[in-house]
């Protein structure tokens, strides 16, 4: 069975970010594929504080891994001043190099206060992605104005946008096997 790691990308506590990746959770495990949510407000700040790159850092190992080992991964990424909470861009240069994200099938979804939720921040996060050459979903969801659009009970109140979350969970768990089967071909 494959495995989705949707990894919340923020440490704020009480974030939407966590309630989204907790929402769509069962969402992924109806398309037969184990779901697990990794949240940034378990990364052990402390192990890493004072610039630790490139040491042995169990801690961090073992949270980064839960991530790493999964054969796809769903980033939730809300948009903190026009880019991507500092915490993510800490964690990915925590992974190891060059082998972390690489040929890894990675989605994306945005949320943010504005009327572009999350777009800035989640085409940055692609940038970074495609560097560490991984597989880009192209699919990306954005919940714009994110307190009116989505409640934790009730999940996304647009249709359309309910369709569109539908549509990239479905069509990313198909992506993740299409490019296991194109590396062992
Ligand atoms: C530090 C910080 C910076 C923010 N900067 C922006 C921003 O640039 N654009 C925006 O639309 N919303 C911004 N917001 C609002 C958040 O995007 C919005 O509240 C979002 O839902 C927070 O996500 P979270 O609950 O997952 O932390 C900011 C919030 C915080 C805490």
């Amino acid at each position: 069975m494959k495995t989705i790691c949707i990894l919340s990308g923020t440490d704020r506590p009480g974030s939407v970010a966590l309630k989204v990746a907790s929402y769509i959770k069962p969402l992924y495990e109806a398309q037969g594929v184990e779901a697990r949510v990794v949240s940034l407000e378990d990364f052990p700040l402390d192990e890493v504080a004072g610039g630790k790159y490139g040491k042995n850092l169990p801690r961090v190992d073992a949270f980064r891994n839960q991530v790493i080992d999964a054969d796809g991964i769903v980033m939730v990424i809300p948009e903190y001043n026009g880019s991507f909470p500092g915490i993510l861009k800490l964690f990915i240069d925590h992974l190891p190099f060059p082998d972390a994200f690489w040929k890894k099938p990675i989605a994306f979804i945005g949320e943010a206060a504005g009327a572009f939720g999350a777009l800035r921040a989640v085409e940055q996060m692609q940038m970074v992605c495609g560097y560490r050459n991984a597989h880009v979903y192209p699919e990306r969801v954005f919940l714009q104005r994110v307190s009116s659009i989505f409640d934790e009970e009730e999940g996304i109140r647009d249709e359309t946008v309910s369709k569109l979350l539908r549509d990239q969970i479905e069509g990313f768990v198909q992506f993740v096997s299409q490019v296991e089967e194109l590396q062992s071909a």
